[in-house]
């Protein structure tokens, strides 16, 4: 049987953490199945990527320079790609930005929402038609869970990702018609609580899967406080509780999470759990 062609993944901020550790991940596929072009926004930050890539370097791997803050950037960047084709785009270019919010900066708060927000639709703007036309895609959004949930002095941060899932949400219906997936919310990271997958391979599983579900979300201790938002929706009851948990019951708080952490660990369930 003939070997299907590759399926082109565009990665964005491949300089370290997710970005970094998805492109690798695909690029080593053993059926071959992608070619990745690993992007990053400063070259000159390629070391990491191209020790992890090792063989695949040049191979199933390629690195090509994108700053998702500028059209121009996009512009060239996709110009560069081989047949001008892009199967799959995973937005995992992000910034943060912790504390009070009269402390950030015009131009800070600018930033994550130029990063997070319109980096996302610079892409997407750029894809869509291409996608549309083949009637095929994938649009990977590396979201988080501050993009379905505030948390406190993460206000800037949390307002870009829930931009972001309102921007899925609206789109993954008419693209539906086109075939095309749009996947927001890839969840992880709350209070360092165990996940049910690591994020670079939930986002290798989603381009991995022909139906992909609209969000993966990683960390299943997350839904009851999800379900505490829903619950209210005039929204006092979420807003309240967090209120109480942090600033009132700080102590048990901190308690219940250590609980949480210990009786999900791997090493507590050897323990309670006769094999
Ligand atoms: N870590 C977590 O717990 C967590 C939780 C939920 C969601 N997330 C999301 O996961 C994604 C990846 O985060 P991470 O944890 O892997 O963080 P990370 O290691 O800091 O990676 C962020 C990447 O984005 C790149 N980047 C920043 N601005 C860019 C721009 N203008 N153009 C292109 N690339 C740019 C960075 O490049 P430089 O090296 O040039 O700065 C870096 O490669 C983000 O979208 C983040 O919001 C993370």
């Amino acid at each position: 049987m003939a070997t299907p062609p590759a399926r082109t993944v565009l990665v964005t901020g491949c300089s370290s953490g997710i970005g970094l550790a998805v492109a690798v991940l695909l690029a080593r596929d053993p059926r071959r199945r992608y070619l990745v072009l690993a992007t990053m926004r400063d070259l000159s930050r390629r070391g990491a990527l191209e020790a992890a890539a090792g063989a695949t370097l040049g191979d199933t791997l390629q690195i090509l320079p994108l700053d998702v803050t500028s059209d121009a950037s996009v512009a060239e960047c996709l110009a560069q790609v081989p047949g001008g084709r892009v199967d799959v785009v995973v937005n995992n270019a992000g910034v943060g930005l912790v504390g009070p919010l009269e402390s950030a900066s015009g131009p800070q708060v600018q930033r994550v929402f130029d990063t997070n927000v319109f980096g996302v639709l610079r892409l997407a703007r750029a894809l869509l038609p291409q996608m549309k036309g083949r009637r095929s895609g994938h649009i990977v959004v590396v979201s988080s869970v501050m993009g379905l949930q505030g948390v406190v002095f993460n206000d800037v941060y949390s307002a870009s990702k829930f931009a972001v899932e309102g921007l899925c949400e609206s789109l993954a219906v008419q693209l539906l018609q086109f075939n095309v997936f749009y996947l927001g919310g890839i969840f992880w990271g709350f209070f360092g609580l165990p996940l049910t997958c690591p994020p670079p391979q939930a986002i290798v599983d989603v381009i991995n899967s022909p139906r992909p579900k609209f969000r993966t979300p990683t960390n299943p201790l997350y839904s009851p406080l999800l379900a505490l938002r829903f619950a209210d929706p005039r929204g006092d009851l979420g807003v309240r509780t967090f209120r109480r948990l942090l600033f009132d019951l700080g102590p048990v708080f901190s308690l219940s999470l250590g609980l949480l952490r210990c009786l999900t660990c791997r090493c507590c369930r050897r323990r309670v759990t006769p094999v």
